[in-house]
């Protein structure tokens, strides 16, 4: 019975010490979003940001072939316009909250990373993938386009020429292309993708807790304003952290020898 339940859960969870590991579950369907496995994402997304235990967070997608084929396409097919509008506001409601959880986030890109499997790779904060995985927003040729972010959020990150090559030929990107244009930062083999996301995350949660949220706001914030105001956001961080018991730690224990004890405080 308790097996059961946890091979239906749409989003497993397993945790190693201070690193989540969450797994979308769905591979039958190669882990493609319908409502239930985003609301799903949406509940584990919410446990692991209040969880003081967990200080990273790698997503994965269950099965050999998907990390995620995109948003459900069987449950889409018959929305009106109102239904889709709102479908895309809670897509984009839940990706946006991996931004505002307060530790970082990495995507592991095992298998296809389609429409919104793409989006929710760019709603990370950074990710690595498989030589295997395959990128790219194929919505036009279903006679849609992006929902979850992915107009927005690829044209910033890659230039508004290679997204709109992207969007526009729905074309499926190799591994390599989606290195070369900085979707990912590495590459593995794909045995190796777990353990070395776990590796990194495990790094990760190492530093400082405080710094660690305050990183990827102020880069966040500064994505797009001019860069004045962006040194201004990262000036006004900086000294706040001064006002954390982590700094105090950090520093003391570089000028005592020893590694820190962050308390996330
Ligand atoms: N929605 C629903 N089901 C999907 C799916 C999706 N996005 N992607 C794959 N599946 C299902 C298939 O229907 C199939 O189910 P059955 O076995 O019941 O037929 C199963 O997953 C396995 O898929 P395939 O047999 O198609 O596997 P393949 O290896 O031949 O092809 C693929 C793999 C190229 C990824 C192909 O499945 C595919 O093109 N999927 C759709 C990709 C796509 O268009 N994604 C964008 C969705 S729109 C979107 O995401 C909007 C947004 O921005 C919010």
């Amino acid at each position: 019975m308790e097996l059961n339940a946890i091979a239906d859960d749409l989003v497993l969870r397993r945790d190693e010490g201070p690193v989540a590991l969450l797994t979308l579950n769905r591979p039958k369907a190669l882990n493609a979003l319908n409502q239930p496995l985003l609301q799903r994402l949406a509940e584990r997304l919410r446990e692991v940001g209040a969880d003081p235990n967990v200080r990273a967070v790698v997503l994965t997608g269950s099965g050999e072939k998907g990390f995620v084929a995109g948003a459900d396409i069987a449950e889409m097919a018959d929305y009106d316009a109102a239904t889709a509008q709102h479908f895309a506001l809670i897509g984009q409601g839940i990706f946006s909250r991996i931004a505002s959880l307060g530790k970082p986030v990495i995507a592991a890109v095992n298998g296809f990373a389609l429409g919104g499997g793409l989006e929710l790779v760019l709603a990370c904060d950074f990710a690595i993938a498989s030589q295997k995985a395959k990128f790219g927003l194929p919505e036009v040729t279903l006679g849609v386009i992006p929902g979850f972010g992915g107009t927005q959020r690829l044209a910033r990150l890659i230039g508004r020429q290679n997204a709109l090559r992207w969007i526009l030929t729905g074309d499926v990107h190799s591994a390599e292309e989606a290195l070369r244009l900085g979707l990912v930062t590495q590459l593995v083999e794909p045995e190796q993708l777990l353990p070395v996301a776990l590796e990194i995350a495990q790094r990760i949660a190492t530093r400082g807790p405080v710094a660690l949220a305050a990183a990827r706001q102020v880069v966040d914030q500064g994505w797009d304003v001019p860069l004045a105001d962006g040194l201004r956001k990262e000036a006004a961080a900086f000294g706040k952290l001064f006002r954390s018991q982590d700094q105090k730690e950090g520093m003391a224990a570089f000028l005592q020898k020893r590694p820190a004890k962050f308390l996330g405080k």
